[in-house]
């Protein structure tokens, strides 16, 4: 984490924060300010309610994606997204099958965030994001190669029969 103490970090989102622990566990390690987003409501509400909980600032917004927040770029964007490979038609509505359906290959959210990466993150900015390996990770890092962002896999875990990887995206300088 000494690469996020050191970034100057002044703007951070978790897109789909869900229970709200993973933008309030970074609310309380880094001084800036926290967005989080959510497409359910009731997962808003949990994120408001872990910020409080632990004595931390997030401002949790129900919304798809980060649609509102318009020409606002960050330093840091989390999302853990629903990677799970889903008939596209499940990809519906704001309920708990939001949490986890991801379409065709597991990618249809996770490639609208990818494919507007460069408007949403600063210049030093840095996108952590979850995939699993159905995804189809070589694709991702070579489509985000090509639209000049380098990824790193930073971890690799195998959980109950999901392969799974945390990856960072940063621009090529
Ligand atoms: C896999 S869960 C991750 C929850 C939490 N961040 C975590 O890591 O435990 C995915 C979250 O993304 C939210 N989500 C799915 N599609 C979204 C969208 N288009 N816009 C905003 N949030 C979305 C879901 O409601 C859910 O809370």
């Amino acid at each position: 984490m000494p690469f996020l103490k050191n970034l100057g970090v002044e703007f951070a989102v978790e897109i789909g924060s869900g229970s709200g622990v993973v933008i309030t566990a970074l609310a309380s390690f880094l001084a800036c300010a926290c967005f989080a987003t959510d497409i359910n409501p009731e997962a808003c509400q949990a994120t408001a309610e872990t910020a409080v909980l632990n004595g931390r600032k997030v401002d949790c917004v129900n919304m798809d994606l980060l649609g509102a927040f318009r020409n606002r770029l960050f330093d840091v964007l989390l999302f853990n997204p629903p990677y799970v490979v889903t008939d596209p038609c499940e990809v519906v509505g704001n309920g708990l099958n939001r949490a986890w359906a991801g379409g065709f290959h597991g990618r249809q959210v996770t490639d609208k965030v990818l494919s507007t990466l460069d408007l949403l993150l600063s210049e030093k900015g840095v996108c952590y994001m979850v995939l699993l390996k159905e995804n189809n990770i070589q694709e991702i890092q070579r489509f985000m190669n090509e639209n000049n962002f380098k990824s790193d896999v930073i971890l690799e875990r195998k959980l109950r029969g999901e392969h799974l990887y945390v990856v960072k995206f940063s621009r090529i300088l």
